[in-house]
This record gives structure tokens, C-alpha cells and sequence, in this order.
């Protein structure tokens, strides 16, 4: 357990709706005014409605993502890049494919290198080369995870080949209809998250409620990955009332109104 030098800024809103406006709002905000030159993005179903309002805005032409690279925190190990269930594809439905984003800066660590170890260390090289990430998006796992960093890793761990949690698989499994999850995925570490310049985690519904209380009230520990945002200088989250439901009133005393 950890000293928490920084408690991350807190909105809490309404509905998943309205976390998506906010969160969307900020990202463009911040891709407009160049302070999100790259950016690192999250998958899963909570950025599902940012991604849609990006989406919408790139094709009104009101945002442009032409001079933006990404690098996203995970993807599956042992599936093809073009396999339906991967995360690059989840990317290219759910963004890139309404983007003017030159494909050939959009990144995700590759599931199917031939020798992992390498693999890792050049996505490291190649965020490091393309300048850090400005702004790092990022989900909460229902057992405090972050990418795919389960309970017990470490916080200056590093993009790596992981074993997922039985309850990760379980909760992701409507993601390979008529098929088993993979064991095993590649991502970003805690290390690699916490040098991002600036994070923004969102989180909605009442599975996330758990979770969300561990990250911001409980101890800072490897067991809520989370919890290293505490570790953080400019950090964001941003909840929906049922995932702020388990924070206690003076968590959510210091949030500004929405
Ligand atoms: C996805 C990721 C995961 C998810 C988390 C929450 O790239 O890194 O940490 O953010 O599992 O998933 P959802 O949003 O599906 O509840």
C-alpha cells in the first residue's frame, strides 16, 4: 500500500449518456486544441457512446483526427488483427472507419507477434518515439482493472503479454458469440498508463460501483489497479450516478455539479 499524493478530479452525471457527452466534449476539446496529439484509447462497451459522438462529429466535418496518432491499451492474444473480435476491429467499426485518421498512426498491440517480449518493448519504443500520450482514455474493469492489468500487477509494469481473470472473460465473453475468450491478451501496462500527461477514466452502471468506491476510497494497492490513478497528477474520472453509488458523501461532496 501506497501513500495517495493526488485524488483524481470527480464528475459525476445523470445517466451513461451524458458521461459520454462530457468525455466526448473533452476529447475533442482537447484533439482541437492540440493538447491530444496522441492519444491513447480504451475498448470495452463504456467508450461505445463517446465513440459514436466522435463519430458523428468527424462526418458533420466538426473534428478531424487527420494529425492525431493513437495507441490503444490492449487486444486480445492468439486472434488475427481481422478476426471480428479483436480490438482493432472494434476500433475501426466503432471510429476509425467515420475518421480521416491516417491508419498508419493508429496502433494496438500485436496478438499474434512470434516473440511477444520484442513485440511489447517496441509498442513501448514506438509511443515513446511518437512523444508520449497526451491524453490516455480508459475503462475500469469490474475487479478494479485497468486495460488489462488485473488485480496483483504491478504499477510500474510495462506493455506485456497477460492471463486475463476468469471474471474478465466471463464478463467479455459477448464479445466472441459461439466462441471461448482468450486466455491470454497484451497490454499496456500500469507504468505505461501512469505516463500518459493527462487520464481520463469513465465508468457507468452499477457493476462498476464496487470498483470505482476500491479505486478512489480504498487503499492504493496493486490488488485495485485503479487505485495507482491516486498516483496521478491529472487524472479525471468521470461516473454515472449508479457507478458513483457506493462513494461515500464526502468523495462525492468534492465533485463539481454537473
Ligand atoms: C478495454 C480495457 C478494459 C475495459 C474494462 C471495462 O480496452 O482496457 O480495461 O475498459 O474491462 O470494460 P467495459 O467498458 O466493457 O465495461
Amino acid at each position: 500500500m501506497q501513500d495517495s499524493p493526488f485524488q483524481p478530479r470527480l464528475m459525476v452525471l445523470p445517466t451513461p449518456g451524458d458521461v459520454a457527452q462530457k468525455a466526448a466534449a473533452l476529447i475533442a476539446g482537447a484533439v482541437r486544441t492540440g493538447r491530444a496529439r496522441v492519444l491513447g484509447l480504451a475498448t470495452g462497451r463504456t467508450p461505445l457512446g463517446v465513440y459514436t459522438i466522435l463519430s458523428q462529429e468527424m462526418r458533420a466535418g466538426t473534428l478531424s483526427l487527420a494529425g492525431t496518432t493513437t495507441f490503444n491499451l490492449d487486444e486480445y492474444a492468439g486472434i488475427p488483427a481481422d478476426h471480428p473480435s479483436s480490438y482493432r476491429s472494434y476500433m475501426n467499426r466503432h471510429l476509425f472507419a467515420a475518421s480521416d485518421i491516417d491508419m498508419a498512426r493508429t496502433h494496438l498491440p500485436d496478438g499474434m507477434a512470434p516473440d511477444p517480449v520484442r513485440a511489447a518493448a517496441d509498442y513501448e519504443a514506438m509511443i515513446e518515439t511518437a512523444g508520449g500520450i497526451d491524453l490516455q482514455i480508459l475503462g475500469i474493469g469490474q475487479n478494479g482493472h485497468i486495460g488489462f492489468n488485473e488485480p496483483g500487477s504491478r504499477f510500474d509494469s510495462r506493455t506485456r503479454i497477460v492471463p486475463l481473470a476468469p471474471s474478465t472473460r466471463a464478463a467479455n465473453a459477448g464479445d466472441f458469440p459461439g466462441g471461448t475468450v482468450p486466455e491470454k491478451a497484451v497490454t499496456m501496462g500500469i507504468g505505461t498508463i501512469l505516463a500518459a500527461k493527462k487520464i481520463l477514466l469513465l465508468a457507468s452502471g452499477p457493476a462498476k460501483a464496487e470498483a470505482l468506491a476500491a479505486m478512489l476510497e480504498g487503499p492504493v494497492t496493486p490488488a485495485c489497479p485503479a487505485s495507482a490513478l491516486r498516483l496521478h497528477p491529472d487524472a479525471t474520472v468521470i461516473c454515472d450516478t449508479a457507478a458513483a453509488a457506493r462513494l461515500s458523501p464526502a468523495t462525492r461532496g468534492a465533485a463539481p455539479a454537473p
